[in-house]
């Protein structure tokens, strides 16, 4: 009997591992244990054996019964262990990092806050001013007469006189508009605040522009102001150098090129150039305009020009971010194709 009962059993330590439901379970164990089992059948020899002969087998059958149902057990408990982890799913550990980020600036958020950080540090604080204003703010405060082109119904977006403005006056009747250029904040700043003063205004603004890779209709600048007694185009020249190296390497260099704008006088584009730009190093690029505060300015805003002398700048946010990141196209910046924009994270 012992042998029949050895052999059994092996038998059935062989197959248990290959057992993955628990239907199959229940068969394999009928197929030992059930009322028509294998262990069961030598079970009932038991009871046909000579009497002398039943206490050993009675003992060795009691044996193999445990040893069976230690099987049974644990067979059914690694069962059960991998319908839990089926349930579960795989297997996570909290301490990774998360999967994704919880989010990233744009390139153009951070080009602004590096230029915002570089000011903060010489002593300018940020100015804002609305981006819906009126033509007295964007232009003629500005000394820009009403003959500029830059005021014609092609170049700037204006709004139908029904438009209902709540937060923005008007200085006399004029038209409002959307802002062509952040110059707006200077005036602005002249009226709100006692000079000397030092302001940095990034902001949006708009033009009728038609869309290429280098234009859009909705683009930003970022503009300076400077007000003080005796400032001179070598205090412009140190702000912008200041700036461009801080943006474009310690090699980055500016010139300044003879232009006009309205509202400044001398007034000058700025390029600039750096060697540590890649396929652009050393090349000279534009970045804005600037000058020195033309004197009507400071008429129109009630400040003496005999007293008061001052510098400004107005470039171009968007150009900054393209020359940094080596962006080709400015409509990539509107477009939000998270492709892109991940690669600034
Ligand atoms: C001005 O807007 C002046 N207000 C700048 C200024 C401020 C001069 C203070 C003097 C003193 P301009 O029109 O050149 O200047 O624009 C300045 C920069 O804005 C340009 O060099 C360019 O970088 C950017 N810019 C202008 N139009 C667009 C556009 N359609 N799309 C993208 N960027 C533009």
């Amino acid at each position: 009997m012992e042998p029949q009962l050895t052999a059994l059993l092996a038998e059935a330590r062989a197959a248990a591992p290959a057992l993955a439901s628990r239907p199959e379970f229940e068969a394999f164990k009928a197929r030992y244990s059930g009322p028509k089992g294998a262990f069961t059948a030598v079970m009932k020899t038991v009871g046909a054996l000579p009497p002398a002969e039943r206490p050993i087998a009675g003992k060795l059958i009691n044996q193999f019964k445990q040893h069976f149902e230690a099987l049974y057990a644990d067979t059914i408990a690694r069962l059960e262990t991998a319908e839990l982890t089926a349930q579960l799913g795989p297997a996570i550990d909290p301490t990774l990092p998360a999967p994704s980020p919880t989010g990233l600036l744009h390139p153009l958020t951070q080009a602004r806050r590096e230029v915002c950080a570089l000011f903060r540090k010489v002593g300018f604080t940020l100015a804002d001013g609305p981006e819906l204003e009126t033509e007295w703010f964007n232009f003629d405060a500005l000394n820009t007469p009403a003959d500029h082109p830059a005021r014609n119904e092609q170049d700037t977006f204006y709004l139908p006189d029904s438009t209902p403005v709540g937060n923005v006056s008007r200085h006399a009747n004029e038209r409002f508009l959307l802002r062509s250029h952040t110059s707006t904040v200077q005036i602005r700043t002249l009226l709100r605040e006692k000079p000397p003063l030092r302001v940095l205004a990034p902001g949006r603004t708009f033009r009728r522009d038609n869309v290429d890779a280098t234009h859009s209709a909705n683009f930003h600048q970022v503009e300076g102001l400077c007000v003080d007694r005796r400032v001179t185009v070598v205090d412009l020249k140190a702000a912008v150098d200041y700036l461009v190296r801080g943006l474009f390497g310690p090699g980055a260099q500016t010139r300044l090129r003879p232009s006009f704008f309205p509202f400044t006088e001398p007034s000058f584009e700025l390029d600039f150039s750096s060697p540590d730009l890649g396929r652009l190093s050393n090349k000279w690029l534009e970045l804005g305009g600037c000058g020195l505060v033309d004197p009507e300015v400071f008429k129109a805003c009630n400040l003496n020009p005999d007293e008061w002398t001052g510098y400004a700048f107005g470039f171009g946010l968007e150009r900054i971010a393209m020359v940094r990141a080596g962006i080709d196209d400015i409509r990539h910046f509107f477009q939000n194709d998270l492709r892109f924009l991940r690669q600034f994270a």
